[in-house]
């Protein structure tokens, strides 16, 4: 695998490399991301993973600074995945000046549900990925469905800018108790990760109900919401909505996928379900 720390010589190997998938990535990879650039081999000739903890899309007091940093692992993970480039830039690359043009995703889609509890977190996340599509010039480039909103995002940004690229999903990888799996997962406790999976079983509920035919959504969060109080989470939402622009759904609306982030200890998970 080759190791791109600059532009120029990212852009040289992209020259000859033929078809492209592009997997960016905040590094500390799990299997998630690895069955991400399996599925990317599928679609390419050439995988490009990218490495980099984009300050942008943190906010103060976030974990930009405690964000888990663990390079030569991931290396080694990417390598024995057959992956052929990673680019892997510092902030002096990315931002070589401070960045003061923005992809500002419209506030029906940015300010909701995550963008509702992390305010900018959305143009964060778009501006970097138009710079990493900018620079990696990718024919495909793929996404975790774990970060739902994220994956709509950049779908209508490469939609709406005309980006030759097309943009593909990945399924969720969980662990055996039915955690999603999250980089974000090493912070918690050896009691709080008994208990995380919680998450993932008040979600298969909601969405059990609503297959029976509940469609009384707002009492199905409201429950959510109560039971995950009651287990020791503070739950910022849970939210059933419609899969494609993630907008309230009417009741006779199909295609609902059913979303939640909630804090345990000083640990933010969020996951969500198709129904
Ligand atoms: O999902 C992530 O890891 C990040 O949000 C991404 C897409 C790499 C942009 O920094």
């Amino acid at each position: 695998m080759q190791i791109h720390e600059a532009i120029a010589g990212l852009r040289a190997a992209r020259a000859g490399a033929g078809r492209v998938a592009l997997v960016p990535t905040m590094g500390n990879l799990h299997e998630g991301h690895i069955a991400l650039m399996t599925q990317a081999r599928s679609h390419a000739d050439q995988v490009i993973a990218t490495i980099f903890v984009n300050r942008l899309q943190f906010r103060p007091g976030e974990d930009f600074e405690k964000y888990p940093r663990t390079f030569a692992a991931d290396c080694e993970k990417l390598a024995a995945a057959g992956v052929e480039h990673l680019f892997a830039p510092d902030e002096a690359q990315m931002y070589p000046q401070p960045q003061t043009y923005h992809i500002e995703p419209p506030p029906e889609q940015a300010n909701i549900l995550d963008g509702e509890f992390r305010p900018g977190h959305f143009r964060g996340v778009a501006t970097v990925v138009m710079k990493l599509f900018q620079i990696a010039q990718p024919d495909v480039a793929l996404f975790g469905k774990k970060d739902c909103q994220q994956l709509m995002v950049i779908r209508n940004m490469a939609r709406e800018f005309n980006l030759p690229i097309e943009i593909v999903g990945g399924e969720t990888v969980r662990a055996a108790d039915g955690l999603a799996l999250s980089s974000r997962n090493g912070y918690l406790s050896a009691a709080e990760r008994a208990e995380a999976p919680r998450l993932f079983r008040v979600l298969t509920k909601v969405v059990e109900a609503v297959r029976a035919g509940s469609r009384d959504f707002p009492r199905l969060e409201q429950g959510v919401m109560l039971e995950l109080q009651a287990s020791g989470w503070a739950p910022d939402y849970v939210a059933l909505r419609k899969k494609l622009d993630l907008q309230l759904p009417s009741a006779h609306d199909s295609g609902l996928v059913v979303l939640a982030a909630a804090r345990l200890g000083s640990t933010r998970l969020i996951d969500n379900l198709e129904v």
